[in-house]
C-alpha cells in the first residue's frame, strides 16, 4: 500500500498527460471513447455509480462534471440501482466506475442500464476486465495494478480521468472555450511537482503527530465539504480498512445534526480545510469541535497560520486550485491510515474479512 500510496505523482502523469491537447484547450481519449460532440451534448444528465472507494470517486465526478460541462449529475450506489424504477435511459449517460472492473454489484447495475436502453461509459483500470469488455464505451486509467486491498493510487487515477472527462464534455457542450480549458489543463500539468511536496520529511513528522492523537482514539469522524466531501468519506473508509478503528465521513454542515455528541478527547476530528468555496465555514467547524473538548487534525495549506493555531495537528498540503484539491488532500489522509494501522500491528496489504475485488452481489 506504501508503495501504492508514493506511485500516485506518476499515476497523473501516465493517466493524463498524453491525453492533453494543449494547444486546443482539450482532452482525447483512445477510441474505446467513441462520442463526438453532438452526442455528447444530446445527453441531458448523466448518472455515475460505483461500489467502495469507487463510490468516492464518483460523488467527485458528479461534481467535477456539474462545474465544468453544466451538465446535471447523479450518483447512486452501484448496488442499489437494482431497485430503481425504470425512467427512460435515451437522455442519460451512466459512467460506471470500477478498478477491477470486476465488482459484481458494478457490472449487475451497468448490465441493467443497458437493458433499459441507456449507455454506459466504464471508468476501469484493468483492460480486458468485463467492465471493458461490456460497457459501450470505456476510459481506461493507467495506474499500474493495484494489490494493496485498499485502494489508494487507482481512486487518485479515476479522479484524474474524471477531471479529464468533464473538460473534455465541457468543451463537446462549449460551456468551456479554448482558453478555459487550457487553463484547466495547465492547472493538471502543475499539479505533478506539487505532489512530491507530500513525500518529504515534513509531512513525514506531521503525520506521526497526527497519528499519535489517532492511534487510541475510540473512533473519529472526517469532516470535508463541496468536493472534500468526498475526500472525508474516503478518509474515514481507508481508516476503518485498514486499522479498524470506527471513523465516520460526514458532510461538515451535518455535524450539528447528530455527530457533534460524539465528540470528545478521546473521538478526534479530522476535518479538510484547504481554501476555497468552504474555508472559513470549516474553520466554525473547527472551532465548535475545540469548543466541545474534541481534537482536531486539519488537512491545510503550509503556513496556514490560522488553521495551525486552531488544530491540534495539521497535515500539511501545497496550495492547488479547488478543483483539483481533493487529489492533493486525499494523500495525507492515506499516509495517516497507513501510519496508524502500521502502529496497530494491522494486516495492512490484506484487512481481515475484505477482499480486492468482490465478485458477487
Ligand atoms: C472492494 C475493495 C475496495 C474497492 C471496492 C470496489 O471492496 O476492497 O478497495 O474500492 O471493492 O472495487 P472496484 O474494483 O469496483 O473499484
Amino acid at each position: 500500500m506504501l508503495k501504492e500510496i508514493e506511485e500516485q505523482p506518476d499515476v497523473l502523469a501516465r493517466t493524463a498527460f498524453e491525453r492533453l491537447r494543449d494547444e486546443e484547450g482539450d482532452v482525447e481519449f483512445e477510441d474505446g471513447f467513441a462520442f463526438g460532440d453532438d452526442e455528447l451534448s444530446s445527453f441531458r444528465r448523466l448518472r455515475f455509480m460505483a461500489m467502495g472507494t469507487s463510490f468516492h470517486s464518483a460523488l467527485l465526478g458528479k461534481l467535477m462534471l456539474e462545474e465544468l460541462a453544466a451538465l446535471p449529475g447523479d450518483t447512486l450506489n452501484a448496488s442499489e440501482f437494482l431497485y430503481s424504477p425504470r425512467l427512460p435511459e435515451q437522455d442519460a449517460l451512466t459512467v460506471v466506475i470500477s478498478q477491477s472492473g470486476e465488482t459484481a454489484d458494478s457490472l449487475r447495475a451497468m448490465r441493467e442500464v443497458q437493458a433499459r436502453g441507456g449507455q454506459v461509459l466504464g471508468l476501469c483500470n484493468v483492460r480486458g476486465s468485463t467492465l471493458d469488455r461490456e460497457a459501450d464505451h470505456v476510459i481506461l486509467t493507467h495506474c499500474g495494478p493495484e494489490v494493496g486491498v485498499a485502494s489508494t493510487k487507482a481512486f487518485f487515477g479515476q479522479v484524474v480521468a474524471l477531471y479529464l472527462l468533464a473538460v473534455r464534455v465541457g468543451r463537446a457542450r462549449r460551456v468551456l472555450d479554448a482558453a478555459a480549458g487550457r487553463r484547466l489543463l495547465d492547472d493538471l500539468r502543475h499539479l505533478r511537482p506539487k505532489l512530491d511536496a507530500l513525500f518529504g520529511a515534513e509531512e513525514q513528522a506531521a503525520t506521526g503527530r497526527a497519528a499519535d492523537l489517532l492511534e487510541p482514539a475510540a473512533g473519529c469522524l472526517f469532516l470535508g465539504r463541496s468536493l472534500n466531501y468526498p475526500i472525508a468519506l474516503e478518509g474515514a473508509l481507508k481508516l476503518k480498512e485498514i486499522s479498524y478503528i470506527h471513523a465516520e465521513g460526514y458532510a461538515a454542515g451535518e455535524m450539528k445534526h447528530g455527530p457533534i455528541a460524539l465528540i470528545s478527547p478521546e473521538f478526534p476530528v479530522v476535518a479538510i480545510a484547504t481554501p476555497g468555496r468552504t474555508y472559513e465555514k470549516m474553520l466554525s467547524n473547527i472551532e465548535e469541535v475545540r469548543a466541545r473538548g474534541g481534537r482536531v487534525i486539519a488537512v491545510g495549506v503550509r503556513g496556514d497560520q490560522r488553521l495551525g493555531e486552531l488544530a491540534d495537528a495539521v497535515l500539511p498540503v501545497p496550495e492547488v486550485p479547488e478543483l483539483l484539491s481533493p487529489l492533493v488532500n486525499v494523500i495525507p489522509l492515506q499516509q495517516l491510515s497507513y501510519e496508524v494501522a502500521l502502529r496497530l500491528g494491522r494486516e495492512i496489504d490484506q484487512p481481515r474479512n475484505l477482499a480486492k475485488s468482490v465478485t458477487v452481489e
